[in-house]
């Protein structure tokens, strides 16, 4: 469930009803100006800084000496530069770096040092309908040496006027200050402005630093930009924002990176209509702004808490909202639009419940007075923490009863608890910079397991944490293009890249395996240890393993948590163990486990540790009528020993899966495992029964154990009923099943699986009832066998799907999705007419996700063909979905090679539209080669992928990487498996007749 965000590209946002008229070019030239000249920022930038002297003194000379021949010489000479950099960005604009870049005076991606941000003024006159925005910022720095000029990030703005106050040392400006700012070079690709200084800055003086600026934001999901939507017929603009993690710069000149924390104030003008503005902080006032008869507001907010850029965070809109007060104090509130009101409750409780949660498990209170949360209707991540106002898709935040479904529900509750980690594990102690982003997002992406599990024991989160988060890492990690948890960001296009399963969920089991070997307390109390050490400060990942270092100290039995944990962190992969007994004794070796060991191995990372761990490895075994427990901590130099009773029934390493490792063990104890599985399941924990499947599977895909191995423990689903094991083995027969969908030996393996299945579906029944890990689990067995092709399934679907229509389904909102998919594609163009209207008129967010899914699942090529080019043009999916659509489509059988061949030919197109915002592309492309498995399709796909290698940013680059060992991997595991699956099938067939 913590898998890297669910981005969805974007960089553009109104979507269907994007209004500017106006081009960009028109709407900036119509602005007014305070005088001074406005630079178009690449003309500016092209120049290098001397020339760029040169030039500015032309500038004023247009300014104040119109007549003078000097300025006509400057005029001309500007127009001949204008004229050769069009030339110039036009031949360059397909390579990485485009000619502007290199007069750029500034290389470094990281800002310089000698200034730091201390208060940040922001004073902002947006224009929803325009989608046009006015500011000013007023910035307190520090300098520190003598610098001669300023490096400050602004991205996609005019910079229109820039000026430094010298400051005392309590803040007052002393006097406008001796030093000229001069015209700013502004670096696209680094989103950087360079003002060049008259002098040097003193050293240890604090000066205010005012830039005003003009943007217009009629694209993207970033920065500050607007969505449009629908209420009662009117179309409304809501202004929300998403920072992270480089686009402060886009909403306002900063320093923006996480380190350089600073204290924010805004003031912001809004027509009286949209009565919710909302800030980080609470509001102090709103008065009345400007010219009466206009109805504008000036709204203050208080001063925020130090903080990063990236957390900065404002809202207009005219939302309704619901809110309360938790057992400490803070005001919650739950914000939507006003038709989605009564859908809050559920995030509203959740967070009740959590804040206090937290308080007590970080022993911290949460800082702020309130916490907001809201559901923007156009939104690129699942959510976003911003501290004091975290912002959701409308579908992570939103819950209605008997229409959400559990999954939908739980997801809701996940996302809400991990935001709310972040509040203190992000907002209040920060990354020093983004290559230990995994502090974040891998911290928060175990805690919302945690928070969720506080707020509902009965989900079992601490159970389904192996299936959606370590199962996800360890497949991820297997691949030989694959990348160590902290590694070096070289460019910003990286940054956006690093939001990934490595971050996200390998973290996050990482950081459960660390808890799980120091203990409960040890963990709780390092985890204070840490937050409270470096409260408004910012972190590097050896300070989180000194904290829990001396946690353990105290607690007399002392880890040395950075030497272990550098093992997991520092290098890529992960070990796979190999138990041999014999007697009495089990002997333990260790290689990294790689899904396809005859690919080429990556040239991307070295490993200082030659891949090899320090593992903490735990086992369990049987001596009948018991079981017993050990743990020893294997070291990376040599292989281990310990002492097992000579005649135990069978050894299992890994207990819960709680360690990030696979294991393997000769052929008896593989057989013994299967026995327990086949007939007494109830003597391993449901953890340990994933575990034994996920590893079997994966060690036959990586050729280390027969087919026997995973394939004879099939047979066991026809009693297991808990959820952990049952979808875990059902995720690893999804992905043989789509390997072999193009293979003769397709229709066997479905009919096989069918016949294994038709117990749990007898036991389960189609009555949506139990509790919620049944719900869910019913729901993945009717989707599993309706993508079976299982023609009762389609029956059941298509029966339903009539009376779904007529308005009297009685299928059960856990099931109604599948119901719908099924529906369409069995049915007819008009069945799907019908799912498309629906998912046009609707209103909840859930069940706006669920048609689209549904109209995806249609057979019909013509359809699928226009739905693809919908996902250009947005005017009916918002362009916060297009990708996951085609993502959809993609997982259609029919759809898979439509998409495919999509993406290759509109490509440009895609990368214009959502390329932007590096997730959405990264994204799509492993998903592209995801199901690929047949020879010649894989030829023209890699030959494609190859062709784009070198032009995409770099962050793309690695996901292109990916998917193509991917691909390979599919290609070869069907070369060498098909056979031996189909003797196996084969007999087992003849077997059952
Ligand atoms: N900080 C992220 C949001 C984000 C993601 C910002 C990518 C910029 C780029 C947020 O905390 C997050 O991780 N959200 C997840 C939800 C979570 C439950 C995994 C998301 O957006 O999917
Ligand atoms: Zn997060």
């Amino acid at each position: 469930m913590s898998s890297a965000p669910y981005r969805n590209l974007e960089e553009d946002l109104i979507s269907v009803d994007s209004a500017g008229s106006q081009s960009d070019a028109a709407k900036f030239s119509s602005q007014p100006t305070d005088g001074k000249r406005e630079y178009n920022v690449e003309v500016v930038g092209m120049d290098d800084l001397s020339s760029n002297n040169r030039f500015r003194r032309g500038a004023e000379g247009l300014k104040y000496s119109r007549k003078c021949m000097l300025s006509i010489i400057f005029i001309t000479v500007f127009a001949f530069l204008l004229i050769l950099l069009v030339a110039i960005i036009a031949h360059g604009s397909n390579s990485k770096e485009s000619a502007v870049e290199s007069f750029f005076p500034w290389k470094d991606i990281r800002l310089p040092t000698s200034i730091k941000p201390q208060q940040y003024d922001i004073f902002l006159v947006p224009d929803l309908t325009h989608q046009f925005v006015m500011g000013n910022v007023s910035i307190i720095i520090h300098v520190n040496g003598t610098p001669n000029f300023i490096v400050i990030h602004a991205k996609n703005m005019m910079l229109n006027h820039t000026q430094l106050n010298e400051m005392d040392s309590s803040f007052k400006v002393v006097s406008p200050s001796d030093v000229e700012v001069k015209s700013p070079i502004m670096s696209e690709h680094l989103g950087a402005a360079y003002f060049g200084l008259s002098k040097n800055l003193k050293d240890g003086s604090i000066y205010q630093l005012n830039i005003s600026f003009t943007y217009n934001r009629t694209e993207g999901l970033s920065g500050f930009y607007f969505s449009k939507y629908q209420e009662d017929n009117v179309t409304k603009v809501i202004g929300s924002t998403q920072m992270e993690p480089i686009d402060a710069r886009r909403a306002f000149p900063c320093f923006d990176e996480p380190q350089l924390r600073a204290n924010f104030t805004l003031k912001i003008v809004h027509d009286a209509s949209n009565d919710v503005v909302l800030f980080n902080t609470p509001k102090s006032k709103t008065e009345p702004f400007g010219d009466a008869s206009r109805k504008r507001l000036l709204t203050t907010f208080e001063t925020t808490l130090s903080m990063s850029t990236y957390l900065v965070a404002f809202v207009i809109c005219e939302f309704s909202n619901i809110t309360t007060t938790t057992s400490s104090g803070t005001q919650v509130s739950v914000f939507s639009r006003r038709e989605e009101g009564d859908q809050m409750q559920l995030a509203l409780d959740a967070a009740n419940k959590t804040i206090p949660f937290y308080e007590s498990y970080f022993q911290l209170p949460y800082p702020l007075p309130k916490q907001d949360m809201v559901a923007i209707p156009n939104f690129a991540a699942g959510a976003m923490e911003n501290w004091g106002l975290i912002l959701y898709r409308e579908s992570a935040l939103l819950f209605k009863e008997g229409v959400t479904r559990a999954y939908r529900q739980q997801y809701v509750v996940v996302v809400i608890a991990h935001e709310l980690a972040h509040q203190w594990f992000g907002n209040l102690v920060t990354m020093k910079w983004w290559d230990d982003l995994w502090l974040n997002e891998g911290f928060a992406s175990y805690m919302e397991y945690v928070g969720t599990d506080n707020f509902r024991p009965e989900w079992n989160m601490m159970d389904q944490f192996i299936v959606d988060t370590t199962h996800e890492a360890l497949a991820r990690d297997a691949l030989s293009e694959s990348h160590p948890i902290s590694v070096e960001i070289r460019d910003p296009d990286e940054i956006g890249a690093r939001f990934d399963t490595i971050t996200y969920s390998k973290g996050a089991a990482v950081i459960r395996m660390i808890h799980d070997y120091l203990g409960q307390d040890v963990f709780e109390k390092g985890l204070q240890i840490y937050l409270k050490r470096h409260a408004y400060n910012n972190t590097q990942t050896s300070d989180l393993w000194e904290a829990l270092r001396e946690a353990s100290e105290a607690n007399d039995k002392e880890v040395d948590v950075k030497d272990l944990m550098d093992y997991w962190t520092l290098q890529m992969g992960y070990p796979l163990v190999t138990f041999k007994k014999d007697k009495g004794k089990i002997h333990v070796t260790q290689e990294q486990f790689l899904i396809y060991p005859s690919g080429a191995p990556t040239d991307a990372y070295t490993s200082k540790f030659n891949y090899k761990w320090k593992i903490p490895l735990t086992y369990t075994y049987y001596t009948g009528p018991n079981t017993q427990s050990g743990s020893i901590l294997v070291s990376p130099d040599e292989d281990a020993v310990f002492d097992v009773p000579s005649d135990i029934g069978w050894i299992k390493g890994n207990v819960n899966q709680s360690g990030f490792y696979r294991v393997n063990y000769n052929a008896d104890n593989w057989k013994a495992l299967t026995t327990v599985l086949l007939t007494d399941h109830g003597k391993m924990q449901p953890a340990d029964r994933a575990s034994i499947i996920d590893d079997a599977f994966h060690l036959f895909r990586a050729q280390k154990v027969d087919l026997e191995v995973p394939f004879e423990m099939i047979d066991y689903l026809k009693h297991e009923r808990h959820y952990v094991p049952f979808v875990t083995t059902l995720d690893n027969l999804i992905y043989i099943r789509g390997v072999l969908q193009f293979h003769k030996l397709y229709d066997n393996f479905t009919i096989y699986l069918e016949g294994v299945l038709s117990q749990a579906m007898t036991d389960l029944t189609m009555e949506d009832t139990g509790d919620h890990l049944k719900k869910i689990l019913r729901g993945r067995l009717v989707d599993f066998l309706l993508n079976n092709g299982h023609p009762e399934t389609l029956k059941w679907a298509a029966d339903n799907f009539v009376a779904y229509k007529n308005g009297s389904s009685t299928v059960g909102v856990n099931l109604a999705p599948i119901m719908k998919c099924g529906g369409v594609r069995t049915g007819r163009e008009e069945d799907w007419n019908f799912v498309w209207e629906q998912f046009k008129s609707n209103k909840i967010a859930s069940e706006k996700y669920v048609l689209l899914r549904a109209v995806t699942c249609t057979r019909d090529p013509a359809i699928l063909t226009w739905l693809l080019f919908e996902c250009l043009e947005n005017r009916y999916i918002r362009s916060q979905d297009g990708i996951s659509t085609i993502q959809y489509i993609f997982e259609n059988p029919v759809g898979a090679n439509i998409a495919t061949n999509f993406v290759m030919e509109n490509w440009d197109q895609l990368a214009e539209k959502y390329g932007s915002d590096l997730f959405a592309l990264t994204r799509l492309v492993p998903k592209m080669t995801s199901w690929i498995s047949g020879e010649v399709q894989s030829f023209h796909v890699l030959e494609f992928l190859n062709t784009k290698y070198e032009s995409v940013p770099l962050g793309l680059q690695t996901a292109i990487l990916q998917a193509t060992e991917q691909l390979e991997v599919n290609v070869e595991f069907v070369k060498w498996s098909a056979e031996k699956m189909e003797q196996w099938l084969a007999e087992k067939l003849s077997a059952s007749m």
